[in-house]
């Protein structure tokens, strides 16, 4: 059995309808949507912005709790507005790290979703503690206000572990092209008369999947992994001198590897390429500019 069937079915509908509802809307806001979908997964970043985002409210919200216990410890309520300033800046930044999460989640299977999920509702409770807690200290109650901000910083800190777990051991969002080299030497790999015009073409050298596009007199060949998940790209689909992910879609261009469109974020290695001898040949373009 399957851990996917091992998973409380509620879980996996909460995730479907909420999968679903996400790519609804970023799908109905047309080329907008695309822009802030790729915005909010840090396309113009080069890496994943959700990472970056999260530091706001945990820093905040530890400085909080820091400034609450010195507080209560000493009995000096001088550090009281600190604790309530930086409570605030937590959960403003909280806004931003949920946007950028749940827009990474959205394109997750499996038992990433799955953990993904389970940190998404840790998060949303820790944030409407926090949020009570604020309206609390506004209110004067404060025992009661720093209890829930305090229970919520703990949250936070298990919900942080399970982001770490989805990256270092599930893999979500990791460069699938970290160790990608390519060939160091001219590698031939198909011949020449095997690479029509305009077609999409996987070929491998050194342990390395590459793919090979002839277009206009030009031959261009990155990695054949999408650096997203791994998606591979010889079964996308090809615009103009782009291709695109068939699994969500990313699209790189062929000319440099940029991502011009996410879930990708890390672009895809480039390879020199030439025609010698009737063979296409290909070589790493690290260590030879
Ligand atoms: S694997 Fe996700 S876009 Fe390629």
């Amino acid at each position: 059995m399957s851990q996917g069937q091992n998973a409380p079915d509620t879980l996996e509908k909460a995730a479907d309808l909420l999968q679903q509802g996400l790519g609804t809307a970023f799908k109905a806001g047309g080329s907008s949507g695309r822009q802030v979908k790729n915005l909010l997964n840090g396309v113009w970043f080069g890496h994943p912005l959700h990472p970056a985002m999260t530091d706001i409210p945990v820093g905040f919200w530890m400085l909080s709790t820091t400034f609450d216990l010195l507080s209560g410890a000493n009995k000096d309520s001088r550090l009281a507005p600190g604790a309530d300033a930086a409570l605030g800046l937590g959960i403003l930044g909280a806004f931003g790290a949920a946007a950028t999460g749940l827009t990474d989640w959205s394109d997750t299977y499996g038992k990433e979703r799955r953990t993904g999920l389970i940190h998404a509702l840790l998060n949303t409770s820790a944030l409407t503690a926090n949020c009570l807690s604020w309206i609390l200290r506004r209110q004067g109650r404060r025992k009661l206000a720093v209890l829930l901000s305090t229970t919520a910083l703990g949250v936070t800190t298990y919900s942080s572990y399970l982001g770490g777990e989805m990256v270092f051991n599930l893999g979500t969002l990791i460069n699938r092209n970290a160790w990608a080299t390519g060939p160091e030497d001219w590698t031939p790999v198909m011949p020449s008369n095997a690479l029509p015009e305009n077609t999409l073409c996987k070929t491998r050298a050194n342990g390395t999947n590459i793919l090979l596009v002839r277009q206009a007199g030009n031959i261009f060949a990155i990695n054949e992994t999408c650096s997203h998940a791994g998606g591979p790209l010889s079964e996308g689909h090809l615009e103009k001198d782009t291709v695109i992910c068939p699994w969500h879609g990313s699209r790189f261009c062929l000319v440099d590897g940029k991502v011009l469109d996410g879930p990708a974020t890390f672009k895809a290695p480039v390879y020199q390429v030439r025609e010698s001898g009737g063979q296409v040949e290909v070589r790493s373009a690290i260590n030879h500019g």
